[in-house]
């Protein structure tokens, strides 16, 4: 295992009613931002839960966030945060308004063309305004992260960015606000959540056996609980343990001091930019493909996996290996996620078009051993087509 330091600054306050917990985390006299999605939570009467958790503050709101949360709109939010003197940008909803936070509250103290900070991965960054969350969509484990994913509609583009101040101070995590989310999002956080723990698991063993068997807890909880949530969509506990699983599943617990791959998330985030397919749904496409394709790399691994996961014991070491790649699939189309790129009317041509983008942004050694080149990319799509 290598060196780490670990360090996750990110209060969570859990469970039934603890929106009210706002109050106590701001100052009397924040001036908050309250940034929102498309309306979901006016529905659900979490933005009512809010408004009434943050009494006289003055709090500016600004809806429209978008799915996959665009550049040009956080500008906006930019703009009116500097013009109103705001100091606290309080997200409430699904990872794409949290991530829109974290950009907000990083460009407005930024001197330079607040877009740098994408295309600089964060490099320049020095501060951010604090931010305290409301999560309504168990999935990104944006809630207690540093990190973002924005979109640019007008260049095509979907890019993140890392960086320390943006963690959220404080978020807010009760599962009842999620009871109305339709199965598909709900499928999607199950499916984004699963890939996030394979891309800090599903490497090369470096006898990190309290990641290991963590990482394998997450996975088979998801395996477990995702398709009785899915079902029983009001069940609590089964909602929270879902809830609880995707924190932990990106929250920085299961990555420390091991290798990490995030090939399938950067292919994916290209699949989203060109295609405009839900984030977990490219993860689908890419995550079978790409382990049939690293069969040899990731061996160990995958052995491990089977094993453990999917209690695979009998039988060839190859046969155990196609048969846990096969179930991961499976486990997907279960959540009614489709796993190829013709399911979502994408041709094969894309394969050429997607490594062809990655090259030019310099990424030409992804995953954990620098192997995945565009042409190995090129192979992984070619083989989801
Ligand atoms: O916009 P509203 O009306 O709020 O509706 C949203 C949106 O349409 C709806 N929704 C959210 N909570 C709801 C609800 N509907 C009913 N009831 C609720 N309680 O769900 C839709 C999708 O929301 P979104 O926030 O886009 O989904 P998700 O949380 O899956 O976030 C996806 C974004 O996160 C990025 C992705 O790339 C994508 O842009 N990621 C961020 C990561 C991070 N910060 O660490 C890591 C991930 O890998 C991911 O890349
Ligand atoms: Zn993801």
């Amino acid at each position: 295992m290598e060196n780490f330091t670990f360090h996750n600054p990110t209060r969570l306050h859990f469970g039934r009613g603890q929106i009210a917990a706002l109050d106590r985390e701001l100052p009397a006299d924040a001036r908050c931002l309250l940034l929102a999605g498309g309306g979901s939570i006016r529905a659900n009467g979490v933005h009512d839960q809010a408004r009434r958790a943050l009494g006289q503050r003055v709090v500016v709101e600004h809806w429209g966030v978008e799915a996959n949360p665009d550049f040009d709109t956080l500008m906006k939010a930019v703009e009116i945060v500097r013009r109103e003197k705001l100091e606290w940008i309080l997200p409430v909803g699904g990872g794409s308004v949290l991530d829109g936070a974290k950009f907000v509250a990083a460009a407005v103290p930024y001197s330079g063309d607040p877009w740098e900070i994408l295309t600089t991965f964060g490099a320049h960054v020095k501060s951010a305004l604090p931010i305290g969350a409301v999560l309504t969509l168990p999935a990104t484990g944006s809630e207690a992260n540093a990190a973002a994913v924005i979109s640019r509609r007008g260049l095509r583009e979907k890019l993140a960015f890392i960086h320390p101040t943006v963690f959220p101070r404080f978020s807010i995590l009760d599962p009842e606000t999620t009871f109305s989310l339709p199965a598909r999002q709900v499928a999607n956080g199950i499916g984004d959540a699963f890939c996030h723990v394979m891309e800090q698991y599903m490497t090369y063993p470096v006898g990190a056996a309290v990641q290991d068997r963590f990482a394998e807890a997450i996975l088979r909880i998801l395996i477990e609980e995702g398709p009785r949530t899915l079902t029983q969509p009001k069940d609590y506990d089964s909602r929270a343990n879902l809830v609880w699983a995707a924190t932990w599943a990106l929250n920085g617990a299961i990555g420390a001091g091991v290798p990490q791959d995030w090939a399938t998330h950067m292919i994916g985030h290209e699949l989203t930019a060109l295609h405009d397919i839900d984030h977990a749904r490219t993860l689908a496409i890419v995550l079978p493909s790409l382990l049939t394709v690293e069969r040899d790399a990731k061996r160990g691994k995958l052995l491990q996996y089977a094993a453990r996961v999917w209690d695979l014991h009998g039988g060839s070491e190859d046969a155990r290996i196609e048969g846990a790649i096969a179930r991961t699939r499976a486990f997907y189309e279960s959540l009614g996620i489709r796993t190829r790129l013709s399911d979502y009317g994408v041709s094969v041509e894309t394969a050429a078009e997607v490594a062809r983008r990655l090259k030019a942004r310099g990424m030409v050694q992804l995953g954990e051993r620098g192997a995945i080149t565009p042409a190995k990319v090129e192979e992984i799509l070619r083989l989801a087509a």
